[in-house]
């Protein structure tokens, strides 16, 4: 890898504020219970994921001037990532997912404030088009709005810097719709890929379908994640293939998405064919189940590796 390399990841960064009770739930109480503070944000899990997996890793997101943001800025530099171009706002409160899950574990209600994310704007990007320009390769979150996403795969298009989007939530898939002719790589999940799509996924056949259709669209490789079902793949002049998912030990499987394409990445950059991207893919996610937090410190090139070779 050259050294002065990096990825670019463009995308949210968040506080997951969680509570659990240990009694059942009663409404207009106050129950004993367990309250968690974990940092989160698709973008920011994928990058911490890329390096941890070797790569520098530049992120443009933005944060609040507020306890939150600053306690989020140093521990994504503690993490290893680039944040000196991150953007901080005054008065904005950092992003933040507050849940609270029954004594079952079951999330009962979950409220988002991402107001910082939609500050990851335009103008912002525009300010930083040098560093899209300089990039391996771009990951986009669908967190900014709409015209901020479209414009920053504009930018790394014209510079030939391939393009990685991970649509997120079926709520906010459709900010990527009219970019996909410039994607190189795209990770839908079922419900992601129905938005795109525009009709249901109930079958694997269903599920190829949608590939080839993303496909047509312009896209250059498709994976579509489908749970414990794994994934189906798709690239232009490529038969489709389909891979169940691999579990080992699992405790957690959410962020298995984000390490799902943060592997993909990885091995895109060594160049990879679809194949061994699926293996890798399917690989980083057995391993990210391993923990409860949605990335999984033992999530390193060589533990990759070996998983691969396993599988
Ligand atoms: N229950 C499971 N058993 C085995 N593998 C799983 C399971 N759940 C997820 N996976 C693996 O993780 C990959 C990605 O999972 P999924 O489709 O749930 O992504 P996602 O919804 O984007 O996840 P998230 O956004 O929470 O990170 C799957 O392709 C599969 O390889
Ligand atoms: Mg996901």
């Amino acid at each position: 890898m050259e050294t002065d390399s990096y990825i670019l990841v463009i995308g949210g960064t968040n506080m997951d504020l969680g509570a659990r009770t240990l009694v059942p739930l009663t409404p207009r109480d106050s129950l004993p219970g367990m309250i968690t503070k974990t940092p989160g944000g698709v973008g920011r899990n994928i990058a911490v994921t890329l390096a941890q997996l070797g790569h520098r890793v530049v992120m443009l997101t933005a944060v609040g001037d507020d306890a939150e943001g600053f306690e989020l800025l140093e521990l994504g530099r503690e993490a290893g990532l680039d944040l000196s171009h991150a953007r901080i706002l005054e008065g904005v409160p950092t992003s933040m997912y507050v849940y609270l899950e029954d004594n079952t574990g079951e999330v009962q209600w979950a409220v988002c404030d991402a107001s910082a994310s939609d500050r990851i704007d335009r103008q912002y990007l525009a300010q930083n088009a040098d560093l899209i320009r300089g990039a391996s390769a771009v990951l986009l979150d669908t967190n900014p709005p709409a015209d901020a996403i479209a414009y920053a795969a504009q930018i790394a298009a014209e510079a030939g810097v391939p393009i990685f989007v991970d649509p997120i939530s079926a709520a906010k898939a459709s900010k990527v719709s009219s970019i996909l002719p410039l994607v190189t790589v795209i990770k839908p999940n079922k419900w992601e890929a129905q938005v795109l799509y525009g009709r249901p996924i109930l079958t694997l056949a269903n599920a190829e379908e949608a590939v080839i259709s993303m496909l047509g669209a312009g896209v250059r490789e498709v994976y579509l994640t489908l749970g414990g079902k794994g994934v189906v793949a798709g690239a232009k002049g490529e038969r489709i293939m389909h891979m169940p998912g691999y579990a080992e030990h699992l405790v957690n499987t959410s962020g298995c998405g984000d390490s799902f394409i943060a592997a993909v990445i990885h091995a895109h950059l060594q160049g990879a064919g679809m194949k061994e991207k699926v293996k890798a893919g399917v690989a980083a996610s057995s391993i990210s189940m391993e923990t409860k937090s949605a990335v999984n410190p033992a999530l390193t090139a060589e533990n990759l590796q070996k998983r691969m070779e396993i599988i």
